[in-house]
């Protein structure tokens, strides 16, 4: 499947909201195609010679539903940096990712978030959680995994798994205070 920013769903399409279904496992052959697709749209985003060849806008994460295929299936790439100060490298192809556990301690981006479904500006705090714990099946392992996120990482978990339920980051920003400080919350 060509995925670029022509034939990603947007939020003007209802079918952004469908809910994903779980994926059996062992893999299809048409899963794991998607998958790879989907992957390699992530890692092609981000580099500007070919997002520009290819119509692709930068992304961390995509999940199965933004290209109209209402499956668990969402393919994650992204640095974050960990405590020490050092460059962490994330790469994930995972097959139906649930949360398992989470922090009562909030988390959002200062920045704010933006999603490939989403062509318009919302501003403001997106809250989640700051720790989470993600079982799911790794394609790029080939193993079922247990994911303890935190930071950078756990936000995108949350964005992305958020598109199994029809969810938009939008949907949970505070509507009359766009920006009002989230209690106790990590700032990332
Ligand atoms: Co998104």
């Amino acid at each position: 499947m060509e995925i670029n920013n022509n034939t990603i769903i947007k939020d003007n399409d209802p079918k952004i909201r469908d809910k994903s279904f779980v994926v059996s496992l062992p893999l299809m052959q048409e899963d794991r195609e998607l998958m790879e697709d989907m992957l390699r749209y992530v890692k092609e985003s981000t580099i500007p010679e070919i997002a520009e060849a290819k119509n692709l806008r930068p992304a961390v994460g995509i999940s199965a539903i933004q290209v109209g295929v209402p499956k668990q299936l969402t393919a994650i790439v992204c640095t974050d940096i960990d405590k020490n100060g050092n460059e962490v490298h994330y790469e994930y192809a995972l097959v139906n990712p649930k949360i398992i556990s989470y922090s009562v301690q909030k988390a959002y981006l200062e920045g704010g978030e933006g999603c490939l479904s989403v062509e318009s500006v919302h501003e403001g705090f997106v809250p989640r959680h700051a720790r989470v714990k993600v079982e799911a099946y790794d394609m790029l392992q080939n193993k079922t995994i247990t994911i303890r996120a935190h930071g950078y990482l756990a936000i995108v978990l949350q964005h992305e798994i958020d598109h199994f339920s029809g969810v938009l980051f939008y949907d949970t920003i505070n509507k009359e205070n766009p920006f009002e400080p989230i209690p106790g919350a990590q700032v990332i």
